[in-house]
């Protein structure tokens, strides 16, 4: 809801100063701040003041991400810039004066401050190193709770499908919409309980994908779901193949190969709704495009979805550590999906995935030229902002300093153990960090 907010202001006072700028009629520019007076007044209606504030190429309200605000608001983005403003507190009941002030400060009519004090200008604009926090501690607690979920299906207790729609509901308001958080915190989550962590990684990645193609909350519901089960016929069968360390026995393979099957008649007989496409994306989730993969569907494509999974499912099988092999970097298992472009996996969305995941994604420890290793926290369009986690001379970073990436060279990428430091933790880390109040 505050998305809406926050957009609808930024947009009324767009309009209020690109009126100004070009040197509208009267009457014109009036309605515009009538507008903008309205929109302000809807926004900071709230408990406390509201907050935009812009880091990087990017608007928050409050610690939240305005997506696309950016984009849509790409001009005002560049005379905040050219006017040094980081952020505008407004008050409850702003006022006309100060907010078209504000406009014509924008518009470049006029260097007059808002006197008022209803609006105060870069009084307490986010760092980089608050961004991470909130989203991320949201994130984590979805995290667990949609472990929980799995764990009681495992303990023989029954499916409810009810449970794993509110598991992915709140992923989706705490923020897996947003790409690199989602990105971050599946690519670091790796644990012993193999088919668990791997299941919500891939629920992250589905959606984190879902969002970037543009789905909306419905079908981003449906596909979260069906992500999150897409292994519960592994679940439900046996861990134990999966744990051995050694080559898959025949039987032990017959088995694993079953689990979409298992999978699918799991769903189908669990209560609640959204039982048809979750069991589809659980029992298509191995078959490939090009016919082949288990199990064969006669020819017949897989739904959109199941390619979503079969993408997200390989990158995060392929950055996982097993323990019949070690885990890759996020940019190899890249290197990997493209191998299977247009034959394993769906060429198009593999696309989107790489253009949403830039050439090296979150959670990649990076070499950078002057021999500090940082982890991607933001990646889309190229490393755009990390954490430094090792000091040029080696020494492993107890609290990791935000730094920003754009435009700096990568010498090579480790592996966490390469680089001797936990990504788990360092996400922590960064999670108590300082944090600002709205
Ligand atoms: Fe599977």
């Amino acid at each position: 809801m505050s998305d809406l907010l926050g957009m609808s202001f930024l947009r009324a006072l767009s309009n209020a100063s690109r009126r100004m700028e070009r040197d509208d009629s009267e009457a014109g520019i009036d309605d515009a701040l009538t507008a903008l007076v309205g929109a302000a007044d809807v926004l900071a209606a709230g408990p406390g003041e509201a907050i935009l504030s812009v880091v990087g190429d990017a608007f928050y309200l409050g610690r939240k991400l305005l997506a696309n605000a950016s984009t849509e608001f790409d001009g005002m983005l560049s005379d905040l810039k050219a006017q040094k403003i980081d952020s505008i507190t407004l008050s409850r009941g702003a006022t006309r004066s100060d907010l078209t002030d504000l406009a014509a400060l924008l518009a470049g009519t006029s260097d007059q401050l808002p006197a008022e004090g209803t609006v105060r200008l870069n009084e307490r604009g986010l760092r980089p190193s608050d961004l991470e926090i909130r989203p991320l501690h949201e994130l984590r607690r979805s995290y667990s709770f949609s472990l929980d979920t799995l764990r009681d299906v495992s303990r023989g207790g029954s499916l409810h499908l009810d449970g794993v729609a509110e598991a992915v509901d709140e992923f989706i308001d705490g923020g897996a919409a947003d790409p690199s958080s989602s990105m971050l915190l599946a690519t670091v989550q790796n644990h012993d309980e193999i088919t668990y962590y791997h299941s919500v990684n891939v629920c992250l990645l589905s959606m984190a994908l879902g969002r970037f193609a543009g789905l909306g909350r419905e079908q981003l519901r449906m596909l979260g779901m069906g992500a999150l089960l897409h292994d519960v016929g592994r679940v439900v069968v046996d861990e134990a193949a999966l744990r051995n360390p050694g080559r898959l026995s025949n039987e032990d393979w017959a088995q694993v190969r079953l689990h979409p099957q298992e999978g699918a008649s799991t769903i189908l007989a669990a209560s609640g709704t959204g039982q048809e496409i979750a069991a589809i994306m659980a029992l298509e989730h191995h078959a490939r495009i090009d016919g082949g993969g288990y199990p064969d569907l006669g020819g017949r494509a897989p739904h959109l979805f199941s390619r979503v999974v079969a993408i997200a499912d390989a990158y995060d099988a392929i950055t996982s550590f097993r323990p019949y092999r070690p885990a890759r970097t996020p940019n190899e298992a890249l290197r990997v999906l493209l191998e299977g472009a247009g034959t394993a996996f769906d060429p198009d969305l593999l696309r989107l995935f790489i253009q949403m995941t830039g050439e090296y994604p979150p959670g990649s420890l990076l070499v950078i030229s002057d021999g500090r290793v940082v982890m991607v926290t933001d990646s889309s369009d190229g490393p755009r902002r990390g954490v430094v986690v090792r000091s040029a001379d080696g020494e492993v970073l107890g609290r990791p300093e935000p730094v920003e990436l754009t435009g700096i060279e990568v010498l090579s990428q480790l592996m966490a153990d390469e680089a001797g430091v936990d990504p788990g933790s360092v996400l922590e880390s960064m999670e108590h960090g300082e944090s600002v109040e709205r």
